[in-house]
């Protein structure tokens, strides 16, 4: 295999974390030597501590480690007040919103604003320990309900703005908790939408939830339920802006983050204190190589993990610029990312590759009509990026000075776990590169053994890293079964992260997708499992195998085969068809929207009635299917199936 390698332009960086690769195996070196010390070095260097730690990692209960144990900080102190002795006047946040509206918020007036909202909470009786859920638009209240719950202890779960009541609810009832913060509302290419009658849906029926704190930003007509609803606009004048923080040890939970699973409903990954900012401020350092005068901007939504470490945990730790937008990057053009980078002069540019996919199509030449010269870094982060799309990033977007960084890393991991360095790493277009110093990513097979180059394995991580997730809350043995049993490395189990990858013969490592049966459109992490739950609703559908499709633009789309209880007609199937996505759209949201429904007689089954999926997924992707199909239950519906769906593409 014969593939280019791009240096990274020295004359961009000026002081970066690492200047060369030697700086690098030097750092990995010292990990290895000295695992916990070299962690603990770390802790001690970037957190502030009320009191230090008296062990770096305990493993006593593994795979239920412990880091940083016997250590006090509070996560908004290390976010906030730390930073007010030199950098009070400096941007935190600068918002930009869909209709260009512009806030800035100094870090003065975040620690007001935070403090305000935590003492709001208080009042309503959220103590530490307490769950509270955010369903918000990308305003700034977002952030400042986030830290306002770190503050005072309070576990936040924020649930994307896209799901459904259904799946809201879902959340909150796993999470149990006693308040939701959300907004009326908030605009997206131009017009409002509303996020309030979805939280109300969601609460019939509900008791566990005492409060719900409406922001007001679209200001259209919302229902207001007496005694449970109060306005934030109205309550958050009279409070304090003062409000100490609260002693938090370094494993209490800060957060949960709901993710999709292979199977059964969605998991509420929960993060500790320390680990997880120590790592978040880090990376910052080192990935984005953030420096005090930078602007830095991430497009991710809040409510995913990106949004959580690399718009409002991570920048603000490391006492950066984190620009943060409501709106939609094609909105009103394809030039408006590439306007805002011009206006702001973002210095870090940190993206999906489905939104580079989109810009690319429907503006290839857009960002020459810009001046883009701040830009130093622009990352990438999701899903596999395809060497097109990252092309186009690097030369018209980057003008083939800026270093890319294509970030692999989950909800799981809280932050980086393979990526290149962007002053140091010699680049190849696609390949994810190396693991970050301290991370101990391999590729193996189930025996612990290294993958030989070009042979596909199972990407796992050997050792336990500060800011990996803790357990599933309220499930811990769901958490040993999801990580810890598929891969084991001298005889012990490791965190295997649902990815196939693979090592080339300079041992880069490609990352080749998911192995489960977990699927990635536009950037979300959808459960197939979830998608078939919600189609099984409809009463005419016996049986649903969902898989994913290469997609051009959303990297992959939901792909259903779908057997009904009786015979149908083609106008049947069309209504059948609309049927199933306005299930979906209740259940889940209209993310999981199914692309492509194959009405087939039956599915491939063994003959102890499991569903072999691999050949589904073979189909769908129009693959030759290389299993052997005579042991199935049916050997001839494999034929069926595909003569259905050449016909439905
Ligand atoms: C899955 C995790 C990490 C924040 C956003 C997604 C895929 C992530 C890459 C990348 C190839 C990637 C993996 C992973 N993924 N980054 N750079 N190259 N694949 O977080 O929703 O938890 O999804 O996203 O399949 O397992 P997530």
């Amino acid at each position: 295999m014969l593939q280019e390698v791009y240096y990274p332009k020295k004359e961009m960086f000026k002081d970066p974390a690492f200047k060369n690769m030697c700086e690098y195996h030097e750092l990995v070196e010292e990990f290895e030597k000295d695992y916990e010390g070299t962690w603990a070095k770390f802790a001690r260097e970037k957190i502030t501590w009320f009191e230090d730690f008296k062990q770096t990692l305990d493993t006593s209960n593994a795979p239920f480690y412990k880091w940083f144990v016997g250590g006090k900080l509070n996560v908004a102190y290390q976010c906030i007040d730390r930073h007010l002795e030199n950098r009070k006047n400096k941007a935190a946040i600068i918002w930009e919103g869909d209709n260009g509206e512009k806030r800035i918020i100094t870090y003065l007036e975040l620690y007001r604003e935070v403090n305000r909202f935590a003492n709001l909470l208080k009042s309503l009786g959220v103590k530490k320990g307490d769950r509270v859920v955010i369903y918000m638009p990308m305003i700034p209240e977002a952030a400042f309900a986030m830290l306002a719950c770190a503050r005072i202890g309070a576990i936040h779960s924020v649930v994307f703005g896209g799901f459904s009541a259904e799946a809201l609810k879902d959340r909150i009832l796993d999470a149990e908790a006693k308040v939701v913060i959300t907004a009326d509302g908030a605009f997206r290419k131009g017009s409002p939408y509303m996020l309030k009658p979805t939280v109300d849906i969601a609460l019939e029926g509900v008791d566990i939830v005492e409060k719900v704190i409406v922001v007001e930003r679209n200001n259209e007509d919302i229902e207001w339920v007496s005694g449970r609803d109060i306005s934030y606009n109205d309550l958050i004048v009279n409070q304090s802006d003062e409000c100490p923080a609260e002693i938090m040890d370094s494993e209490d939970p800060l957060f949960l983050l709901y993710t999709s699973g292979s199977t059964g409903k969605p998991k509420g990954v929960q993060h500790a204190q320390a680990g997880y900012i120590l790592w978040a401020q880090l990376t910052m350092e080192w990935v984005f190589d953030i420096k005090d005068n930078d602007t830095y901007w991430c497009t991710a939504d809040i409510g995913w993990i990106t949004g959580h470490t690399y718009i409002v945990y991570g920048p603000l730790a490391a006492g950066a610029t984190t620009l943060m937008f409501e709106g939609v990057l094609t909105y009103p053009d394809s030039g408006r990312a590439w306007k805002m980078v011009e206006e702001y002069k973002v210095n870090q540019f940190y993206t999906a590759p489905t939104a580079i996919r989109l810009l690319n199509k429907m503006g290839p030449d857009e960002p020459k009509k810009y001046d883009l010269s701040s830009l130093r870094i622009l990352g990438t982060v999701g899903e596999p990026i395809d060497p097109p799309a990252w092309k186009w990033y690097y030369e018209v977007v980057g003008g083939g000075r800026c270093s890319i960084v294509d970030t692999w890393w989950q909800t799981e991991t809280g932050g980086h776990m393979i990526t290149p360095l962007p002053a140091a790493t010699p680049v190849k277009p696609a390949s994810a590169t190396f693991p970050l110093p301290g991370i101990f990513a391999e590729i193996i097979d189930e025996t612990g053994e290294r993958m030989p180059a070009h042979e596909k394995g199972l990407l796992c991580i050997t050792k336990p890293w500060p800011s990996m997730i803790r357990t599933i809350w309220g499930d811990p043995e769901r958490f040993v079964k999801s990580y810890f049993s598929t891969a084991k490395k001298m005889g012990e189990p490791v965190y295997f992260s649902g990815d196939g990858a693979m090592y080339d013969e300079d041992g880069y490592i490609w990352i080749t997708g998911r192995v489960d049966d977990v699927i990635n459109v536009s950037g979300h992490r959808l459960g197939t499992a979830e998608i078939e739950a919600a189609i099984k609703k409809h009463p005419l559908i016996a049986e649903v195998a969902v898989v994913g499709r290469p997609d051009e633009i959303k990297g992959e789309s939901v792909f259903a085969y779908v057997v009904l209880k009786g015979e149908d007609t083609v106008a049947e199937e069309m209504e059948i068809i609309k049927e199933i996505n306005e299930i979906v759209k209740e259940e889940i949201g209209a993310i999981a929207k199914v692309d492509t429904v194959a009405f087939v007689p039956g599915l491939p089954k063994t003959r102890s009635g499991k569903i072999m999926r691999r050949i589904l997924r073979a189909i769908a992707k129009g693959e030759a299917i290389t299993q052997d199909t005579s042991t199935l239950e049916d050997p001839k519906v494999v034929e069926a199936i595909i003569e259905v769906v050449n016909s439905c593409i």
